[in-house]
């Protein structure tokens, strides 16, 4: 059930698991905007416009002037890691943005100081930070991150806070019975289950206390149906999985166009070289496979092979992630997409994006944290389905397959908005603007 949100008052505490790469990304970049230094581009909640009612209406605001979400000036941030650096630290040694931009908000980053991180080498096996808490079962390690939150909520004088996971990507692994209901999952926590990973527990800690969750990453972490559970019985909004940037933005911006006019597909071959932290973790196979499954289902679910297999019955995907430390945070990624016409006449496209991963990630996290703040004080519990714009591999519920397609998803998004405000959801059928005009005729 939702209701009419109720407004965004107070301070708002965004919280990270994970101060690397992206996390000082978008906090120095909340900073960066608030004192005048630079614009928040590619966030949604700041830069996008929503239509309302009929297109001769004419009504287009921003969509941060048609729904409360919390004013930038209003965002206080904090997270937790395995590493002590403060975070002026840690987004030199991620190398995304200059210098001279850091220099202006030093102050500001260096007071941002990680917590203790939960975690376990086993799920995370190229790093080896050692800032991390002890506890002798992971239900202590639970409430100790409880501790956290309200602690780092009155603290900062926050109304609300809400997390996102922004740490590396765990070692992949299914969920496995401990994973099935609350009860069991608890059970889990206090016998030490070796399935329950770090980001879970972060996740527990969180929904326990009905702090909304989201998950940058692709690890399992809130898509387990224990976790579901909770996030209703605690009226909690929750949303994963990995932050839809770089090669598979571009994916979900092509494939739907290609799907809609009714061409063919033979291959698509993705290669990537990331030289930052990340790429280093991907290095280990067990964590890649992890990122693989996530942006291995994204076509399956665009061109739906199954009903269509004329066009898309034989498709060859691949995806390679090579960790190249020259490139740094700049990754790179090809493309070869052989696709067939007309008469099964064959053409390729290529594709050679150079982009910059934690500068397209940095919005994503600043417009979900809003977001799900908005849910939160709609009463949305659960999966925010809504928000599968931002995730390349979006948790949906038991049974539904996700929708990838950017175009509607982002259909999706802007009509949840204009439900939430009682405004008109839009169609785009756009036939009564004729039928008025044969009138007036
Ligand atoms: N950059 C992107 O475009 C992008 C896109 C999609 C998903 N992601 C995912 O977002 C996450 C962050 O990416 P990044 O580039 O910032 O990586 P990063 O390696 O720079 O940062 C991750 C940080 O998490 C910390 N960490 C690891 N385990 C932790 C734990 N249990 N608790 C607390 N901290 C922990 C690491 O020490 C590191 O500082 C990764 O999982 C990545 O796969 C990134």
């Amino acid at each position: 059930m939702s209701n009419r949100p109720e407004e965004a008052r107070g301070k708002l505490g965004i919280l990270t698991p994970g101060l690397g790469a992206v996390a000082t990304t978008f906090i120095a970049g909340v900073f960066a905007v608030n004192k005048g230094l630079s614009k928040p581009i590619g966030s949604l909640t700041q830069m996008g416009n929503i239509r309302l009612g009929k297109r001769t209406d004419d009504r287009n605001p921003l969509i941060k002037d048609f729904v409360s979400l919390a004013n930038l000036e209003d965002l206080v941030f904090g997270g937790w890691d395995v590493y002590e650096d403060n975070v002026y630290q840690a987004a030199v040694h991620a190398g995304v943005l200059d210098r001279f931009l850091l220099e202006a908000i030093k102050p500001e980053l260096e007071a941002i100081k990680p917590m203790k991180a939960v975690f376990d080498k086993k799920f995370v096996k190229n790093l080896d930070g050692k800032f991390f808490k002890t506890g002798a079962t992971k239900m202590d390690l639970a409430k100790q991150v409880m501790d956290d939150i309200e602690n780092f909520k009155e603290a900062n004088n926050c109304t609300r806070i809400v997390l996102v996971w922004c740490g590396s990507t765990e070692i992949y692994f299914e969920a496995s019975e401990v994973h099935e209901t609350i009860e069991a999952f608890e059970e889990g926590l206090r016998n030490n289950d070796p399935n329950i990973a770090p980001s879970m527990i972060y996740a527990y800690a969180a929904l326990k206390l009905g702090v909304p969750f989201a998950n940058g990453a692709p690890n399992l972490t809130v898509d387990i149906p224990a976790l579901v559970e909770l996030s209703k019985e605690t009226n909690t909004p929750i949303a994963g999985k990995d932050f839809k940037t770089g090669q598979t933005l571009m994916k979900t911006i092509l494939a739907p166009g290609l799907s809609a006019r009714a061409l063919g597909v033979k291959g698509w071959f993705s290669t990537n070289i990331l030289g930052n932290r990340d790429g280093l973790v991907l290095d280990d196979p067990d964590n890649f496979k992890t990122k693989e499954v996530s942006k291995l289902g994204v076509l399956e679910d665009i061109f739906k092979p199954e009903s269509n297999p004329e066009l898309y019955g034989d498709i060859y995907h691949k995806v390679r992630i090579n960790y190249y430390p020259p490139h740094g945070d700049n990754k790179e990624s090809w493309d070869n997409i052989d696709i067939f016409g007309w008469l099964g006449y064959q053409m390729q496209i290529k594709v050679n994006f150079l982009c910059r991963d934690s500068i397209l990630a940095a919005p994503i996290v600043l417009d979900l944290a809003l977001f799900m703040d908005l849910a939160k004080r709609a009463n949305m519990s659960g999966i925010q389905e809504w928000l599968s714009f931002y995730l390349k591999s979006p948790q949906t519920a038991p049974g539904l397959r996700p929708e990838h397609d950017i175009f509607k998803q982002l259909i999706k998004l802007q009509n949840t908005l204009r439900h939430l405000m009682g405004e008109d959801l839009i169609t785009h059928l756009g036939l009564d603007y004729y039928q008025d005009l044969v009138e007036v005729l």
